[in-house]
């Protein structure tokens, strides 16, 4: 067991609100986690901050024709509100402008090279003659050589998930002017991250490294151990961690060759987690180096996938080849949160955005983070729907927990003038978790106790769509319990039974109040108000409260004064939805018109060319195929084939082998967790040495575009396709 944690949360970008995805796939999970661990007694420490540099910010100050400087400012007060009102709970909001974290990446480089982590190259790279600029990342842009997308970007194809160097692109041009860039010689560091390849692959498959067992691979999630052997198998090579830029941390003045040069955005970005760590020990007088340099605390970054090599692979790296930092024991990256059936997307504004949310659904903070939770993109791809945002918030927080606690403190003042009854111990009422069973009181304390155990178990493996399921089960038991034992008929004829009831279910509501902060802080604090309890200040209320109920004594004393019934949610009405269906579906309309010519549609239909019709076949022959869902765990290119992938597919009962033709539009890091459908009981067959079981079903399109076909929403695998 570690002493201490040190939990981080991506560092947003300060170039945009923030909208669902991100708040699903990094800072909900970082933040159940953060607060179940206060309520736990633990010593923790969550960080986060605004990533202020990089192309991201540079290309949307000229986009708006204002400075960095004043992106910015906007962002990061934006993001720092946002967090808080949606509840994401940081001991530190930090931003990676702070001259304290210019220091500390500036320290952080002058002993990489000290350390001889560096080495010193001159290349020829792409110049931009008319703005006089060199051109890396997202300042360059061409046809991706991998799947043939004419806007691939200098460090990645987002088409296909490749990662590229400018002069892989195929006919590059500027992003700031549009012009064909020319090659022109400079000079830059590159970080040996092949010198540190054997030691990352060893630290990620078996979690020891220097012989020292750091963490517990079992406990990783597959497709972010997939993705990392995929870079892996690839090779790792040099990586520049610097550039020809005017924005950004300056490399240090006293090395030569300085001039003009700032550290790349992913080695100062990572380090801010340092930075918002020390900021933090000056605010409160304790010390950062606990944190970073002792070995019993865990340090855990919560990310999206698109996250993961940075984090697992280059940031480890960088931190051993500094020396004396711990390394991440986890990286529980979150796979991505569709929107509607389609991908997010910040440009074309298809999104919830998080900050708009808050001041149309005020004090309905938590429905959004319940219904984020429930469908966590935990181990594949989900979706959000504004129907189904309606129908869970209606069915599992209005008709579940809110009607569970309102009738508790409604009927608890109707027959006992608002006191918590007496109870008498030897009686047995009818459990709520089981039609059958009649049980003592004492006896569902104890149960009580062992379900929180179950919830706290499931957050500690980062499983929080369980979690919540299990906290969700509490309630459910809760309503059971008033249902099976009718206290409103039975009051008359079996006082005492009633009593025991009654106090039973106010014990559940404080129970909830406090299992549920994690969750829904917000809502935590309302029942503390309504059973006249103090908020939680997460110094191990949690653990207090499971001690307690080990030893069979109740959370509420007898005659325990509650105050009034409140409302905790209320019903999403169906025009509130339609609206906000009708807003995406004009932003859909006003996306589909900025791409018509000017003067609208154009005149002739642009002709698609199909396939003739296959010769009709009976349902039979449709029967014999056994088509199953899956989920691919791994994928490497085949040496020797351009067109081939090797993936390993899990298909709930098995995983199996696949080769799939697929290479040549799809990076084997961006399939890694996708979700697809497999023709299982393909008889099997050997390419290339290798036997492959199965075939994964792809739809393509007249001019040879792939795309995976898979279930509209998260779905588990190994079910049936028909
Ligand atoms: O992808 C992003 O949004 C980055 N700004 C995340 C940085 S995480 C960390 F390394 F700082
Ligand atoms: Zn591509």
């Amino acid at each position: 067991m570690k002493k201490r944690y040190l939990v981080t949360a991506a560092l947003p970008y300060a170039n945009g609100p923030l909208h669902i995805g991100h708040l699903a796939g990094a800072y909900l999970p970082a933040d159940i986690y953060v607060r179940y661990l206060r309520l736990m007694g633990k010593d923790v420490v969550f960080v986060c901050g605004s990533d202020e540099h990089g192309a991201a910010i540079t290309v949307k100050a000229r986009k708006e024709g204002v400075t960095p400087q004043e992106i910015v400012d906007k962002y990061h007060v934006l993001l720092r509100d946002t967090f808080q009102q949606i509840g994401v709970s940081f001991d530190q909001y930090h931003r990676t402008s702070s001259p304290l974290h210019h220091e500390t990446s500036q320290e952080f480089f002058l002993k990489l090279l000290e350390n001889g982590q560096f080495e010193e190259k001159e290349s020829d790279q792409y110049y931009d003659p008319v703005a006089e600029q060199f051109l890396a990342d997202r300042y360059i842009l061409g046809t991706c050589p991998n799947c043939a997308n004419p806007d691939a970007y200098g460090d990645q194809c987002e088409r296909c998930g490749t990662t590229l160097s400018p002069t892989e692109l195929i006919s590059p041009r500027s992003t700031l002017s549009g012009a064909a860039p020319i090659l022109k010689p400079t000079k830059h560091w590159y970080l040996k991250l092949n010198e540190h390849e054997n030691w990352l692959r060893a630290w990620i498959n078996t979690g020891v490294v220097d012989g020292q067992p750091v963490h517990d691979p079992s406990q990783w999630k597959n497709h972010v151990i997939g993705q990392c052997n995929s870079w892996l198998d690839h090779g790792l090579h040099p990586r520049a961690m610097t550039r020809d830029l005017d924005w950004g941390v300056d490399v240090p003045q006293q090395i030569p060759g300085s001039a003009g040069k700032k550290l790349y955005v992913w080695l100062d970005a990572p380090i801010g987690y340092i930075s918002a760590t020390k900021q933090w020990a000056l605010e409160h007088g304790k010390d950062w180096t606990n944190y970073w340099l002792e070995e019993d605390s865990a340090l855990v970054h919560f990310i999206g996938k698109d996250n993961i090599v940075f984090h697992c692979l280059i940031f480890p790296a960088i931190l051993k080849a500094h020396g004396h930092y711990i390394l991440p024991v986890n990286v529980p990256a979150n796979q991505f949160l569709n929107l509607e059936g389609r991908k997010l997307s910040t440009s074309r504004n298809w999104a919830v955005w998080v900050h708009e949310y808050c001041a149309e659904f005020k004090g309905q903070e938590d429905a959004l983070r319940y219904n984020m939770i429930k469908n966590m993109p935990e181990q594949r791809d989900s979706e959000f729907t504004w129907k189904g945002f309606q129908e869970t918030t209606n069915s599992e927080l209005v008709n579940n927990l809110a009607n569970f606690v309102h009738r508790v403190l409604v009927l608890t003042h109707k027959y006992y003038e608002g006191l918590a009854p007496d109870v008498d111990h030897d009686l047995q009422i009818w459990s709520g978790w089981n039609t059958e069973t009649a049980r003592h009181y004492d006896e569902e304390l104890l149960l009580l106790h062992d379900k929180l155990e179950e919830m706290g178990l499931e957050i500690m493996r980062y499983n929080f769509r369980e979690a919540l399921r299990i906290l969700m089960e509490i309630s459910s038991a809760g309503n059971a319990l008033l249902q099976f034992n009718e206290p409103w008929k039975a009051v008359k004829t079996e006082p005492e039974k009633v009593r025991v009831v009654l106090n039973l279910g106010l014990q559940y509501v404080a129970v909830l109040s406090v299992a549920c902060q994690p969750f829904m802080p917000f809502t935590s604090d309302k029942m503390r108000r309504m059973i006249n309890l103090q908020s939680l200040s997460g110094k191990g209320e949690l653990l207090f409260m499971l001690n307690e109920l080990a030893e069979g004594n109740p959370v509420l004393p007898t005659n325990h004064a509650i105050n009034t019934a409140e409302h905790l949610f209320t019903r999403i009405p169906d025009e509130v939805i339609q609206a906000q269906i009708d807003r995406l579906e004009a932003t859909d309309k006003a996306n589909a018109a900025a791409v018509l010519p000017p003067g609208g549609a154009p005149e002739e239909p642009v002709q698609a060319s199909y396939q003739a019709l296959k010769e009709t076949i009976m349902y039979d022959d449709f029967a014999k195929m056994d088509i199953r869902t899956g989920t691919i765990l791994q994928a490497e290119k085949m040496e020797k084939s351009k067109k081939l992938l090797k993936l390993q597919v899990d298909l709930g009962f098995e995983t199996r082998t696949i080769l799939s033709g697929i290479a040549e539009h799809y990076s084997p890091e961006s399939v890694v967790g996708k979700q697809v459908v497999v023709l299982a009981n393909l008889a099997p067959r050997v390419m290339m040495g290798v036997e492959s079981s199965g075939m994964i079903l792809m739809a393509e399109d007249s001019e040879g575009r792939l795309s995976f076909v898979a279930p509209g929403s998260a779905w588990p695998n190994g079910y049936g396709v028909k």
